[in-house]
């Protein structure tokens, strides 16, 4: 009997963009569905946008549109991203839904009909001049125990200590900037406290990480209080029956927007299937389907105490786990809009196809709530050597044996033990995905294809394919490796499913039954071989990181003198299209990072920059160079990194210009370079200055200035 699962993700907010973040949480999410579903179970992936709250209400004032605007364009640029990172969900809705209304009406009037909502007078800060309470995060004030201004209205983030906007010392709002007024306003309270003993019953009969369980206990010692769940108007969310002018709180209908999704889902689907789906059975009894939510570490508390709580409240069935996972950081850090580390999931598929990125995510995900790190070149080298150095290159190395023999692979295996033992791993790789520890099934994965070509390596099939008499000995092997491939993509098939695409019209197979494997691939026509994937350009990879643009000063001053007059307003700025000028350079793009900006762009357009006064040229500070050692760049195929002796000192630059030099040709050299230039974070280190060169963007050609002999270290060049 296949199981019945229904699965979602969190519901991202419908005021930002979806970013990395958010994607690795996708991908874990459908990495287990599409596993799921090639197990033959009948498994559900539904999720939404959450649409309400103060702070969607508040984006969508400043631009001047409804939040219903804003809810509908992040809802088609969120679909759009999920559909670029391959997330296969049956269902994308929204909590801004006439299903969520009416889940929420009926969930609410179910859980006071039973006694489980109070009401009481709550004192909360308000912004006279807004016209609205104030969320905890719209205040800030100086912190009320270590003094620290400028903190939030819960919590200082330089001491740590939690407290409510009342306690702080000159509070102010965030929107207005004015001083809050106190007032009292009734609000309604869900009594979690009511569900004590069954949330602890509940906790300890299913299955939750022992981090998740770790903090439940913790929470369970200190109490469950009772949960605020009105919000007083204006409010962007579902006001209450029996409340007028009052809303709910957006994280109280934001979960049943998970049902919601549901029922829209079988609005529009079910009728097609043969068998019934019915609210009962996946909402009211727990007894023929399981419930499982993948959500960040972040929002534990809501999920695995006010959720079960509130279903079980309503008479509904608990979901049968939570999975959490922990945080992606960017190299080592937390994402952060002024590092350039908050990587949108627009800005990655800008510039790179998504398997590389879901392949990376699964080789990084176990089934616990650790952290994971992106960094960039862990993710270039680890995607290139393992997806094509090691994966495709079983089936591109084995596909023209087959090919030159008519396309038709052999009708026996020379080794039909060999295929049995990559067969066998079917089970262990599958009870590594169900319990969602990926890491371990990539490594088990990869050591497969590791002993695939070394199969290939031990019988060199194209030594015998040079002589007629073995051609058919080669077929046979090729046949062997091109089994041992799909084996491969079939383990793999749930985190590549475009890959698994291809792959199946090459070989004329599908990969949606997970134990098709079971038997060999033989005496079938296969399609001639196309490539399966690329190696990714380091280039793209480091422009994910998106530098901030330097302080205005600094800026302007380089952006008269130097920058070609296009980059002139932009730099200038200081606007964000000055910060893709400045990650262009790290990506070794030789104008940009060999600093020929004037160079560079100046041989074709000489007449387009504008003029300046000797003054402005004054500030650029020249100096002659000498260059004392050279040396490649690893992960990058344009720079080199120069140390560079100016006299008084030595500085590293780094120079766009691998492609037209060797190291060695380099060293003992004379060079111009910039002297004053602000320091650049590149993705390899710092760039201390900029060396000369004259360039042709139309052949790519770059050639250093120098200067004649007698020229020493440190002299001014003007
Ligand atoms: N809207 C709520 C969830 C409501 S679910 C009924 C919310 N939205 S969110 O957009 O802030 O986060 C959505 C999901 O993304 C959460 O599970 C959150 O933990 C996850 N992540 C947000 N930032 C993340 C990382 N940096 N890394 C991994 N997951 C992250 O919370
Ligand atoms: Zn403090």
């Amino acid at each position: 009997m296949p199981r019945k699962i229904l699965v979602t993700s969190a519901l991202p907010y419908a005021n930002a963009p979806l970013h990395l973040g958010y994607i690795l949480e996708a991908t874990l999410t459908d990495v287990w569905v599409r596993f799921q579903k090639m197990r033959g179970n009948d498994c559900l992936y539904v999720c939404a946008d959450d649409a309400h709250g103060t702070p969607v209400m508040i984006s969508a004032q400043r631009e001047g549109i409804t939040p219903e605007q804003l809810v509908a364009r992040s809802a088609a640029e969120h679909r759009r991203d999920l559909e670029g990172f391959l997330i296969g969900l049956d269902q994308f809705h929204s909590t801004h839904s006439s299903e969520n209304r009416r889940l929420t009406e009926q969930l609410y009037l179910a859980e006071r009909d039973r006694g489980y909502i109070t009401r009481r007078s709550v004192r909360q800060a308000y912004d006279a001049q807004a016209g609205l309470f104030l969320p905890d995060r719209y205040v800030r004030g100086v912190c009320p125990r270590c003094q620290s201004p400028d903190q939030y209205g819960d919590s200082c983030e330089v001491c740590g200590s939690t407290y409510t906007p009342a306690d702080l010392l000159e509070p102010r709002s965030v929107l207005t900037g004015s001083t809050p007024e106190w007032r009292d306003s009734e609000h309604l309270f869900f009594r979690l406290s009511a569900f004590d003993a069954m949330l602890r019953a509940y906790v300890a009969s299913s299955s939750l990480q022992p981090a998740v369980r770790a903090k439940l206990d913790e929470w369970f010692a200190v109490g469950l209080s009772d949960w605020d769940i009105s919000r007083d108007a204006p409010y962007f969310g579902i006001e209450i029956p029996d409340a007028p002018g009052k809303y709910f709180y957006v994280w109280f209908d934001a979960p049943i927007g998970y049902i919601a999704s549901f029922e829209a889902w079988r609005n529009s689907h079910a009728a097609a299937r043969s068998d019934d789906v019915s609210f009962d059975d996946y909402w009211r009894s727990d007894q023929r389907t399981e419930l499982y939510h993948f959500i960040g570490k972040d929002i534990s508390y809501f999920h695995t105490l006010f959720w079960p709580a509130v279903l079980h409240g309503a008479g509904l069935r608990r979901p049968t786990a939570v999975w959490a996972h922990g945080f992606l950081t960017i190299e080592g850090q937390k994402m952060s809009k002024s590092r350039g580390t908050f990587i949108t999931a627009r800005r990655y598929l800008d510039q790179l196809p998504p398997e590389p990125l879901r392949y990376y995510f699964a080789a990084k995900l176990g089934g616990g709530v650790e952290d994971i790190d992106f960094s960039l070149d862990d993710f270039l080298a680890r995607t290139n050597s393992d997806l094509v150095g090691k994966l495709v290159n079983i089936a591109s190395r084995c596909a023209s044996f087959i090919e030159r023999s008519g396309g038709r692979l052999s009708a026996a295996l020379p080794e039909p033990a060999l295929y049995e033992q990559f067969a066998r791993q079917a089970d262990a790789i599958a009870a590594l995905y169900e319990s969602r520890e990926y890491a371990a099934a990539m490594r088990a994965i990869m050591e497969l294809a590791d002993e695939a070509n070394r199969y290939i390596d031990r019988h060199k099939p194209w030594a015998l394919a040079k002589d007629p008499a073995h051609a058919e000995q080669a077929r046979a092997i090729a046949t062997q490796g091109i089994n041992f491939f799909r084996i491969l993509m079939s383990y793999l098939a749930p985190v590549l499913p475009q890959m698994a695409q291809t792959a199946g019209g090459f070989l004329g197979v599908s990969f949606e039954d997970w134990s098709a494997v079971a038997r060999p691939l033989l005496a079938t026509q296969i399609s001639p071989y196309r490539a399966l994937a690329r190696r990714l350009d380091p280039a793209a990879v480091a422009a994910l990181i998106e530098l901030p643009a330097p302080a205005p000063a600094t800026a302007a001053a380089t952006a008269g003198t130097l920058a070609a007059a296009k980059a002139t307003p932009a730099v200038a700025t200081g606007t964000s299209s000055a910060a893709t000028g400045i990650s262009t350079a790290t990506t070794g793009t030789p104008a940009a990072a060999t600093g020929t900006a004037t160079g560079g762009t100046g041989g074709a357009s000489a007449g387009a920059t504008q003029p300046i006064n000797i003054d402005e040229f004054a500030r650029v500070d020249l100096r002659v160079a000498r260059v004392e050692r050279a040396e490649l760049v690893e992960g990058s195929q344009k720079l080199l990194r120069l140390t560079v002796d100016l006299g008084s000192e030595q500085r590293t630059v780094f120079a766009g210009i691998r492609g037209a030099y060797q190291p060695e040709q380099l060293v003992g050299r004379l060079v111009v370079v910039v002297a004053n230039l602000a320091p650049r974070k590149m993705r390899f280190g710092v760039s201390e200055g900029m060396v000369l060169a004259a360039s042709d963007p139309r052949d790519e050609r770059v050639l250093l200035l120098s200067a004649d002999s007698g020229a020493l270290p440190g002299m001014r060049v003007r």
